[in-house]
């Protein structure tokens, strides 16, 4: 008998081609999968597909009289152990909040008691829709959960978020809301791998948020106040422990460089949004970085229009301190959450780094003169010290990336203290 019964509703998205690769990935698992289609689905891939790979009838519509089941939806909503949707429309997400059930799916969601989770996919546009957000803080209320889009180029050729999150992470989220212990056979745990190793997956179960990039101070609607950072390095620790199995969020500044593809981005281009993103979403964080390089003040009272120059010869601004969000974080850390910052310096780089490290409460800090040549910013490499209670490593001239899994493996020291 198979570990998990799941049903799987596949809706008319261009990613519902993923949901075959999902299948197989959950059957490889050990789980039965029975397959429920929209009608809109069956435009993208044909059901036939599904009735191959899985040997069961493929329901879009239960009044078909080729249905062998004439209360389909009630039958197949509970002999299942989750309801999981992939790829999501906006559609379907809009008619699970509102208790519509006018095809199989939304009836068998009505129907079941089974916990159910939704991997959305959709344009930036319709997933950014105050609508479609609303929609699943309802159904987030209601116990249901998410595998968040994340940003890449999308079918549209924009480039947002909406892209299908990696079908491995999908599955390994249905499992994991199953049985906590359950592995996709073939990937790699934590113990069984040296850190740093390409196919390395020793951060599996980790949620990290980072910060990332320089802040803008509006001074006015044309004009702010900003600095150098291009984002680089913390893009490279995004992508690093996204390499490494950990789920990551990133909230976004301003940058030059492009985010890695496949990571949920938020964008926050002042200290102050910068701070109310990152509160929102530390509940969910297991490990906070702060990587970007935050204005420390702000103009106090920007102008609302345009300021004119006639008649000015010389102009002071007001400045008042902006929120320090990694003090703040590590204020409200909850148990278990590890807290990193970054310590950009021009002299006495390790005293202040260390200063810096008990002012803030920080697990981990990486500090970094910003004077040598190969470091700081809007390069592509970096020399830095990583200072933590377990000791000092200095980490000499290195790429970015390359650091970005020399400081995961001290996170991971921590972790396993
Ligand atoms: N940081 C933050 N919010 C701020 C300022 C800084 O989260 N408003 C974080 C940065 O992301 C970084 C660390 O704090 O991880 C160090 O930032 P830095 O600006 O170098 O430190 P400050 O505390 O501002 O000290 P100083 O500017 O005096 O060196």
């Amino acid at each position: 008998m198979s570990k998990y019964r799941i049903g799987l509703g596949v809706t008319g998205g261009i990613a519902a081609y993923k949901a075959i690769e999902v299948m197989r990935l959950l059957q490889k698992a050990g789980c039965d999968v029975s397959v429920a289609m929209t009608r809109h689905a069956t435009e993208f891939i044909q059901p036939l597909t599904f009735r191959a790979l899985t040997d069961k009838y493929v329901i879009v519509d239960d009044y078909d009289p080729e249905n062998p089941d004439p209360i389909a939806h009630v039958n197949f909503s509970q002999e299942i152990d989750l309801l999981l949707v992939v790829p999501a429309t906006a559609n379907i997400i809009a008619k699970f909040a509102n208790g519509i059930a006018d095809d199989f799916l939304s009836s068998t969601y009505l129907a079941s008691t089974a916990p159910v989770l939704i991997a959305p996919a959709m344009n930036t546009t319709m997933w950014e829709q105050p609508a479609t957000q609303r929609n699943i803080e309802q159904l987030k209320t209601d116990g249901v959960r998410f595998v968040e889009p994340v940003a890449g180029e999308l079918a549209c050729k924009t480039v947002g978020t909406g892209k299908l999150e990696d079908v491995e992470n999908i599955v390994r989220q249905a499992l994991a809301m199953l049985d906590s212990t359950f592995q996709i056979p073939g990937s790699e745990t934590r113990e069984n791998l040296e850190p740093g190793t390409w196919n390395n997956k020793d951060l599996i179960g980790e949620h990290f948020l980072i910060t990332v990039g320089g802040t803008r101070e509006a001074i006015d609607p044309v004009r702010f106040i900003s600095n150098h950072s291009s984002g680089k390095m913390g893009f490279a620790v995004a992508e690093a422990a996204r390499k490494r199995g950990a789920e990551v969020t990133i909230v976004r500044g301003s940058t030059t460089a492009n985010p890695p593809e496949g990571i949920r981005v938020i964008d926050a281009v002042s200290a102050r949004a910068m701070f109310d993103a990152v509160m929102a979403e530390l509940g969910k964080a297991t490990v906070f970085v702060g990587a970007a390089a935050v204005a420390d003040y702000a103009p106090a009272h920007a102008a609302s229009t345009k300021i004119k120059k006639d008649g000015i010869e010389t102009m002071t601004l007001e400045l008042k301190k902006t929120p320090d969000i990694l003090s703040e974080v590590s204020k409200r850390r909850k148990d278990g959450q590890l807290v990193i910052g970054f310590a950009a310096e021009t002299n006495d780089v390790v005293t202040y780094a260390k200063i810096k490290m008990g002012k803030k409460g920080l697990d981990l800090v990486v500090a970094n003169d910003i004077t040598k040549q190969g470091a700081g910013f809007n390069t592509d490499t970096n020399i830095a010290t990583v200072i933590s209670r377990l000791g000092e490593t200095e980490l000499p001239l290195m790429s970015k990336r390359e650091m970005a899994d020399k400081i995961l493996d001290e996170v991971l020291k921590l972790r396993k203290k």
